[in-house]
């Protein structure tokens, strides 16, 4: 049995990888999982449903930072792999409020890597066969490609990031180099585009987008909604990160993108397209859904234009490739936001409702 610790396992892609790790290794035993997870505004343990009753799934509620926690959790168990997904992941709130960034991103992976070094380094300062810790970043880091370019962003990219978000990932992602370079320290880093699908936070423009669509409100562009980026349904990633581990070179750097590259006008036609196929005419949400709800608004500071990843690395070493296409991602996702309505209404309550108006306010 392999156990895994998975921190950020609450949040939007940790808890699809849980989900798919659990689908394809089977409930009984083959993998063990520790969820470690602070549950911010973005963690919400109703996205592990069906996992509550399975002997080899916990939850442990502590903050990546806590170095007592974290140690903890090496010394009670035999820990295998780590999938560090734990992070602030949102733009915009690193605009208003970059310091959280900077702590959770930063210090919290330099916390990580300290216990895991710690609880798994001999004495001849060489790690046992096995132990792994894979860092999940994105293509963020490497800045901002121009329009109408067929530049890519590719392992060997220099670093340019923009947002304090991306820095503070490119910070957390130096650190894991570093301790790679310095310890020979067993890990990996994977630079992944855009996600979307089942459990994304509504911050982000995809669930925003459907969300908004569905209640007739406005749907927010900023700028001139020309900025491309690279969508990735989020299990595709999940199978990336898994075959990095089990298949990847140690101590290398993995892009893994969609091959699908949009501008962000693009993504709304074809949400709205979507969800006028998809409702039935006697749905009153129907008459909602139109182009007339598009807003143009002030642009995001610093918005960097346009993100494209070339993932031959992992398609060449390890025989990764995107399998599901946009027009599918898009229907499956759609389609999971029908049927959880709920989820939805839970989540846009509370602090995001506030978060929103102060957001959107003069928008
Ligand atoms: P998310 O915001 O949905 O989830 C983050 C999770 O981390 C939440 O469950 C939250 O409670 C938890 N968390 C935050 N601070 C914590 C702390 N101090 N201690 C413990 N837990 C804490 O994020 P996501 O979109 O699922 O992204 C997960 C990872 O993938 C991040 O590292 C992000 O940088 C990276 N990534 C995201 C995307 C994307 O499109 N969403 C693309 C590439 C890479
Ligand atoms: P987002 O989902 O926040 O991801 P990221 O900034 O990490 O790429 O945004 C995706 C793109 O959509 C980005 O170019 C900003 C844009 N966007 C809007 O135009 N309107 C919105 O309301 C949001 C949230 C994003």
């Amino acid at each position: 049995m392999k156990t895994y610790v998975v921190t950020g396992g609450a949040g939007f892609i940790g808890s699809n990888y849980i989900h798919y790790m659990f689908k394809k290794y089977g409930k009984e035993g083959a993998i063990k999982i520790i969820n470690v997870d602070k549950l911010t505004y973005a963690g919400n343990l109703e996205n592990l449903k069906g996992l509550e009753d399975c002997p080899y799934y916990s939850f442990v509620k502590a903050d990546i930072c806590d170095k007592d926690a974290i140690t903890k959790i090496f010394e009670e168990n035999d820990i295998d792999r780590v999938v560090h997904f734990a992070a602030e992941s949102h733009v915009d709130r690193s605009i208003k409020d970059p310091e959280v960034f900077v702590r959770t991103n930063v210090l919290g992976t330099a916390n990580m890597l300290n216990c895991a070094k710690a609880a798994w380094e001999q004495a001849d300062g060489t790690y046992p066969e096995g132990k792994k810790f894979l860092h999940v970043s994105t293509d963020e880091v490497y800045g901002s490609l121009p329009d109408d370019d067929n530049a890519f962003f590719y392992e060997t990219t220099k670093y340019d990031p923009h947002s304090p978000y991306s820095a503070s990932k490119a910070g957390s992602d130096m650190l894991v180099k570093a301790y790679m370079d310095t310890y020979k320290f067993p890990a990996n880093i994977t630079n992944c585009s855009n996600n979307y699908g089942p459990f994304q936070f509504p911050e982000k423009l995809i669930p925003l987008i459907i969300n908004n669509a569905l209640q007739g409100k406005k749907l927010p562009v900023y700028g001139d909604g020309k900025n491309v980026r690279d969508w990735l349904y989020v299990e595709d990633h999940a199978k990336a990160i898994d075959m990095v581990q089990e298949k990847g070179r140690l101590f290398e750097t993995y892009n893994v993108g969609g091959h699908n590259e949009k501008q962000n006008i693009q993504i709304i036609e074809i949400i709205l397209e979507t969800l006028q196929e998809m409702l039935s005419d006697d749905d009153p949400r129907k008459a909602h859904v139109s182009r007339d709800l598009i807003t143009y608004v002030e642009d995001r500071k610093g918005h960097d234009r346009r993100y494209a990843i070339a993932p031959d690395k992992i398609k060449s070493e390890i025989g990764w490739e995107p399998e599901t296409m946009f027009k599918e991602g898009i229907k499956l996702t759609i389609k999971w936001f029908f049927e959880n309505e709920e989820w939805m209404k839970n989540v846009t309550s509370g602090d995001y409702q506030k978060y929103y108006d102060d957001m959107y306010s003069n928008k």
